[in-house]
């Protein structure tokens, strides 16, 4: 391996084109492939990165210029194409959430990268918010005591505009509780420190893409909802979707309580307030970097994702975001679509986990 890491990206669409700015930025990191179909794509990635290999067909990439690291910002339902060809390289591999769009696909996947030499990270950028990561790590110390409540909300804007509109459709997508909240139930695994038992949720489209039809088929994400979610250590969590709510002040908001305090943080305000009952201790704001706010939608945490992922690759290290943790984040969405759909509170174990 040079000096710097060498990136051979496959997908370069919104996603992609955000990991293409943070590359750039870290002098440790050097593209010299890019592999997509869209002409479209392909020009824009090629301004963010000139001088680099440009494939149509990510085979060629695979077979192409030696790359040290493959980073899959190809759509959802894609990854289960994707990742077998790009574990079959016995490279380092950088994925982008949702590792696939069902609790089976993850499984094949699970099983095709047991003896993976290389990193095999899902990308979960919420963690690494600079507020989310002050939260959690607050949480860890202690500072609230024993975590008994987690609350997640994020209220925003429809589903953008995406190649091919593929997110309108849930067979696509794995639905919205598996391509969007598949980071919210991530970050609740990681901060309550157990595994869910039980998931009930009532949802619905009510307002975004009523009236879209892509060859004969009616755009089918589900826009709000309430997720309530059990855990086998006695926490209790909940998440409150709504993606028709633009004007929110912050967009993403985790609360945790303890039995000794609460810790409350918000994107993009950037501030973490701690409290430990009675009294509001500190308002912290965390700073971010403007370059890294211009850079993406994700509030600097894809650049901080990658250092993660550098590091586990130059040190040998295990990925922070594990396949384990891609699969359970689904296998909740999976489970919050069920119970929306049915009408009734999913047990995890009937999903075979
Ligand atoms: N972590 C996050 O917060 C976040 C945000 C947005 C998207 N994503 C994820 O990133 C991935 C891409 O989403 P996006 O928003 O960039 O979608 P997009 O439609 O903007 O871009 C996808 C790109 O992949 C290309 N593509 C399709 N099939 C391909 C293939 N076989 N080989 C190579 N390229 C292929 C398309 O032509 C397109 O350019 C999805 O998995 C999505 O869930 C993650």
């Amino acid at each position: 391996m040079s000096d710097r890491l060498r990136y051979g990206v496959i997908g370069a669409g919104t996603m992609g084109c955000e990991h293409l700015r943070f590359l750039r930025q870290i002098p440790e990191a050097e593209v010299v492939a890019i592999a997509d179909p869209h002409p479209a794509s392909r020009d824009a990635a090629a301004d963010l990165a000139p001088d680099v290999h440009l494939f149509e067909d990510y085979r060629d990439l695979l077979a192409g210029p030696d790359v040290d690291a493959l980073l899959i910002a190809t759509p959802n339902h894609t990854h289960i194409d994707v990742l077998p060809d790009a574990l079959a390289t016995g490279k380092h591999i950088l994925v982008e959430k949702p590792l696939c769009t069902t609790v089976e696909d993850c499984q094949t996947i699970a099983k095709a990268a047991a003896d993976h030499p290389g990193v095999l990270w899902v990308a979960m950028e919420y963690r690494y918010m600079p507020p989310m990561a002050r939260l959690i790590e607050e949480v860890r110390a202690g500072t609230i005591g024993q975590l008994r409540m987690l609350a997640v909300r994020e209220h925003r804007y429809p589903f953008l505009a995406k190649v091919g509109d593929w997110n309108r459709l849930a067979r696509n997508t794995g639905g919205t509780m598996v391509e969007k909240c598949c980071h919210f139930f991530d970050l609740m695994r990681l901060i309550v420190a157990a595994e869910p038992t039980r998931i009930y949720a009532s949802g619905a489209q009510d307002v975004n893409h009523l009236d879209e039809v892509y060859d004969g088929e009616r755009a089918d994400m589900i826009d709000n909802a309430y997720v309530i979610v059990d855990f086998a250590n006695g926490v209790r969590s909940m998440l409150d979707l709504c993606m028709f709510a633009e004007a929110s002040p912050d967009q993403d908001q985790v609360v945790a309580v303890g039995d000794k305090g609460k810790i409350e943080s918000g994107v993009p305000s950037s501030n973490v307030a701690i409290c430990r009952r009675p009294d509001l201790v500190d308002t912290v704001h965390i700073p971010v970097a403007d370059e890294l706010l211009a850079a993406g939608e994700h509030h600097g945490s894809t650049y901080f994702e990658h250092l993660g992922f550098l590091r586990a690759v130059r040190d040998g290290r295990p990925p922070e975001v594990t396949i384990r943790d891609g699969l359970m984040s689904v296998a909740m969405g999976v489970a919050a679509e069920r119970s929306i759909a049915e009408g009734r509170p999913v047990e995890m174990r009937e999903l075979g986990l």
